[in-house]
């Protein structure tokens, strides 16, 4: 039997439905600006595979008659909200594979949490999904820095500073929200420190 899934948790699954189309659509409008082939190719498939995961959210709200909402971020201080600190192509690269490190963790996070096992499902679904999408940006920012480019660093730092300090903010808005909101940001605080001690491909 199917656990009623909670108002908590139907917001989330609204807010990963935004926020894969978003990030879709920043990288398709990259892909018509660049001129190198490889990157029109690459954000262009880039945009595809996330406009896809926001359907796949979008089916899964609809398998669980749950309403589907359009989630903004009202107050201005997630991580999407920054997308004006963006200077460039790399930026835009360097800021989407930072968020995209934080996925696998966050996911696997709300699939141990959930008591539905569509949810689950799905979350379990994503996760290697990410991977190709982590791997030509990494191969991408490895390149240009053996080239000699010094900006890479400098970018990643600051969208991993950005990334971190809007994530934990967060968190603390969802521990306001209710029982539920609660549980889940106390899983996810219990188990931060993994994610974030881990080391990340740069610093090997
Ligand atoms: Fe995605
Ligand atoms: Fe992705």
């Amino acid at each position: 039997m199917e656990n009623e899934v909670s108002k908590f948790e139907i917001f989330l699954l609204n807010r990963y439905m935004a926020s894969e189309l978003s990030g879709g659509l920043h990288l398709g409008r990259k892909a018509r600006s660049v001129n190198d082939p490889y990157l029109i190719k690459q954000l262009t498939w880039h945009c595809l595979e996330e406009v896809r995961h926001a359907m796949v959210w979008q089916r899964l709200i609809g398998d669980l008659n749950a309403p589907l909402k359009n989630i903004h971020d009202s107050q201005g201080d997630e991580y999407f909200s920054h997308l004006g600190e963006i200077k460039d192509t790399l930026d835009l690269l360097v800021f989407t594979h930072i968020f995209e490190l934080r996925v696998p963790f966050h996911f696997s996070m709300h699939a141990k949490w959930t008591k539905n096992d569509k949810i689950k499902n799905v979350l379990e679904k994503l996760i290697p999904e990410e991977k190709p999408h982590l791997e030509w940006i990494r191969e991408y920012l490895k390149k240009e820095i053996d080239n000699g480019n010094e900006k890479v660093k400098e970018s990643i730092e600051k969208f991993l500073k950005l990334e971190k300090e809007t994530y934990n903010h967060d968190l603390e808005k969802l521990e306001k929200m209710g029982v539920d909101g609660e549980s889940f940001a106390k899983l996810i605080k219990d188990n931060l420190s993994e994610f974030e001690n881990g080391k990340k491909w740069w610093e090997k």
